[in-house]
């Protein structure tokens, strides 16, 4: 039995994942052999009782489950996101979970806000580094509050994390049929990391000759998304970036409410949650957009062993935006409850 951990989270987090968990229960009545709890971790609890994520939380989830799926954390009753940068970053990195793997791919021409675009010309991977960098929460600040204050946030990069997250994309574009590889960072002004992510990036690439290696500055790279989008199949950067790149990624294949992700360390318990945030206004109005948490599902269940579900549940989705049966945000008017119910409707 293959076991999930569900933790809905703030926001519209909690109101896609009631979606996901319909499109779970579908599954599991086809006769798959799932189960999933769910935890209520979140600013509510945290509000409560100051707990966010405990450690051995983490071990069991580690210990226990086969994958992870949070909807989204943030509230703004906690400005500083505490609870948010323990259960979130907390887990990607007591799991190690380095490759924080977010695919854009544009599923029905009318959703991409470029002219005369194609399917086949937005459809690439972007392998985000998911524990290193300016994420990793060293630093500090002096003199707080003072004409004198100083904070510093320094970026860490080491041979292991950069090498294990380039192989990856190598590996990745080895086994999809992807053709290039595409490094970017911002080695022009920041010489120290640039240097480690440049050699790594051309040592790692020779292991891979039949892969074309790629590099653009992050600032381009950005401006050749909107540009040239058709260019890129397989795209690798730090944390900081990839976070970036990953939002704008999303409006080239129809905004927020259709962006999925994985957070990964191969072979082990992986974290997965679409890539939009809590967006507080909108909980329990149901007008969020559950098809992004939806495709999560999908993307889970193909990495806990089960790749054809991913394939049905991309299908419905597709249905859904040609049939125009889809929310607001995407032009039309179904609410969250009733996209999920739509989604479920195709499944059966
Ligand atoms: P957000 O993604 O929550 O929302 C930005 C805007 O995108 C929304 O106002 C809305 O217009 C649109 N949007 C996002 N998801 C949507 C959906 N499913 N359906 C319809 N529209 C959607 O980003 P934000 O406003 O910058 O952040 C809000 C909170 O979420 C903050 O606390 C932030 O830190 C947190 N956050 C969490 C995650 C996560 O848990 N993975 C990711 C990003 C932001
Ligand atoms: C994301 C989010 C998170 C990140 C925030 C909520 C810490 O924006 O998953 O993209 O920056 O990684
Ligand atoms: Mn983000």
């Amino acid at each position: 039995m293959k076991k999930i951990a569900v933790i809905p989270g703030d926001g519209i987090g909690i109101d896609v994942t009631d979606e996901a968990l319909k499109i779970l229960r579908t599954v599991k009545e086809t006769g798959l052999d799932i189960h999933w709890d769910v935890f209520d971790y979140g600013a509510e609890k945290y509000l409560a009782t100051g707990v966010t994520l405990p450690d051995e939380e983490v071990e069991n989830f580690r210990d226990n489950y086969d994958a992870i799926f949070i909807g989204a954390v943030g509230d703004p009753r906690v400005p500083d996101m505490k609870h948010g940068k323990d259960i979130l970053l907390g887990l990607r990195f007591k799991l190690d979970l380095f490759v924080n793997f977010r695919p854009v791919k544009l599923l029905d021409e009318k959703l991409c806000p470029l002219k005369n675009k194609t399917l086949a010309d937005i459809d690439f991977v972007v392998f985000r580094e998911n524990t290193e960098g300016l994420y990793a929460g060293t630093g500090g600040i002096l003199k707080q509050g003072t004409p004198d204050e100083v904070a510093i946030q320094t970026s860490i990069n080491t041979r292991k994390g950069v090498e294990r997250i380039i192989r990856y994309a190598f590996e990745y574009a080895k086994a999809h049929g992807r053709n290039r590889v595409t490094m970017s960072d911002k080695s022009n002004a920041m010489r120290f990391e640039g240097d480690l992510w440049q050699r790594t990036f051309y040592e790692v690439g020779e292991e891979y000759p039949e892969i074309e290696k790629q590099h653009w500055y992050i600032d381009a790279l950005l401006m050749q998304m909107v540009k040239r989008p058709e260019q890129f199949e397989v795209i690798v950067t730090c944390n900081m970036f990839g976070d970036i790149v990953t939002d704008v990624g999303a409006q080239l294949s129809g905004g927020m409410g259709l962006a999925g992700s994985g957070n990964i360390h191969p072979g082990r318990t992986s974290l997965f949650e679409p890539v939009h945030g809590s967006a507080p206004k909108y909980h329990r109005k149901d007008v969020a957009n559950p098809l992004a948490a939806i495709l999560t599902v999908g993307m889970m269940l193909e990495y806990i062993g089960f790749p054809q579900w991913n394939a049905r549940i991309e299908n419905a989705v597709i249905q859904a935006v040609k049939t125009n049966n889809v929310p607001r945000d995407l032009g039309g008017e179904l609410g969250t409850k009733a996209m999920g119910n739509w989604i479920v409707s195709k499944l059966v």
